[in-house]
């Protein structure tokens, strides 16, 4: 057999031979007997070059070479072949199965009160002022008219920080904030996140108040009465009764306890309102000379009303939701009991 033939020969093999290969120790034997550096057939018909007669030496050079090209190109699309079958083949999918539903969130029944109060004295001309969740002892104590060492401070469970700082004990200090920036005719509306350390059924570390206040020539007890009025009617609806009892805060005088009928039994008296048919709702009461003055607004010439509510309490009453931990465990099915 001529050497040229031979190469015919062994092209038509290799074809054969790659035709059997199955898997990846098939193909390696076949790479190395074919491509091996020491005995591969290849390498072997390479070096028998110097065997063929001069004048035959071009074209089995260029036959050797179309080999060479042919087994490697050969052997590099069977391993292409094998490492893609390896891959295994994904079940047919049951298109019947019901999909799986993207969870829709809601809004936090604090949240929801919280936008109610917002959109309810919007409407009354109140924008929103804002203030830091950490106070001084002046802001939250000294300025509205807790005298240092007053037992009035003891209502306040403060949880003290380093460096005369706190965690304010109620949005009241936003107050003081806005009269020390602003000049009247003032109306503000401030919502947030107040610190007590009481822990039960009806109380959190953390809650919620808002808190408003207007100050103006010639505001008086009527107005007050009147803005709580309509607000607490549009909050709880327009059956509500509201009253006011005397009360005391220091930076207000004089001052007023708020209670509404009981939204459970609208007054008949039961569990929640311990049978009294009202529930105490805010504190409230004309801002106090003293505080006015402090925050150099002329007391003589200006007047002004606050109030200061709990948010926690008033979402746990709309929703009927028994314990305030509910609203601060992040269980994702109170959102959806919630969710109308
Ligand atoms: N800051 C008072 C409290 O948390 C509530 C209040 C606010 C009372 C404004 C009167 C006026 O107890």
């Amino acid at each position: 057999m001529s050497p040229l033939t031979e190469l015919a020969e062994l092209s038509r093999q290799f074809e054969a031979e790659a035709a059997e290969v199955a898997d990846p120790a098939a193909w390696e034997e076949l790479r190395i007997r074919w491509l091996g550096r020491k005995q591969g057939i290849v390498r072997a018909r390479l070096a028998a070059f110097k065997e063929v007669p001069p004048e035959e030496r071009r074209d089995y050079g260029q036959a050797v070479n179309r080999l060479k090209e042919q087994v490697e190109s050969g052997l590099a699309d069977l391993e292409s072949r094998l490492t893609t079958a390896a891959v295994p083949v994904v079940e047919a999918v049951d298109v019947t199965l019901p999909g799986r539903r993207p969870m829709i969130g809601s809004i936090h029944p604090v949240s929801r009160v919280a936008a109610d109060v917002v959109e309810i004295f919007d409407g009354l001309g109140y924008s929103v002022a804002e203030g830091p969740e950490i106070e001084t002892d002046y802001y939250n104590f000294e300025a509205l008219n807790f005298p240092p060492d007053h037992p009035a401070r003891d209502t306040q469970d403060t949880f003290f920080l380093r460096d005369e700082r706190l965690l304010r004990t109620h949005t009241s200090p936003v107050q003081i904030r806005t009269m020390k920036e602003r000049r009247p005719p003032i109306r503000i509306l401030c919502l947030g996140k107040t610190f007590r350390h009481d822990n039960d059924l009806r109380h959190s570390p953390m809650f919620h108040q808002v808190e408003g206040l207007a100050v103006a020539e010639g505001i008086t007890f009527g107005h007050l009465k009147g803005t709580l009025y309509a607000f607490l009617k549009r909050l709880f609806g327009p059956e509500t009764e509201v009253r006011l009892r005397p009360s005391f805060f220091p930076f207000t005088e004089p001052s007023a306890e708020v209670d509404v009928t009981c939204t459970f039994c609208h007054g008949d008296g039961c569990q929640t309102c311990s049978q009294t048919g009202w529930m105490e709702i805010l504190g409230a009461g004309m801002v106090d000379p003293r505080v006015l003055e402090g925050c150099g607004i002329d007391p003589d010439r200006y007047s002004g009303f606050a109030f200061g509510m709990g948010l926690d309490r008033v979402a746990m009453n709309r929703y009927g939701i028994p314990n305030i931990r509910v609203l601060f465990d992040n269980d994702e099915r109170l959102l959806r009991q919630v969710k109308r």
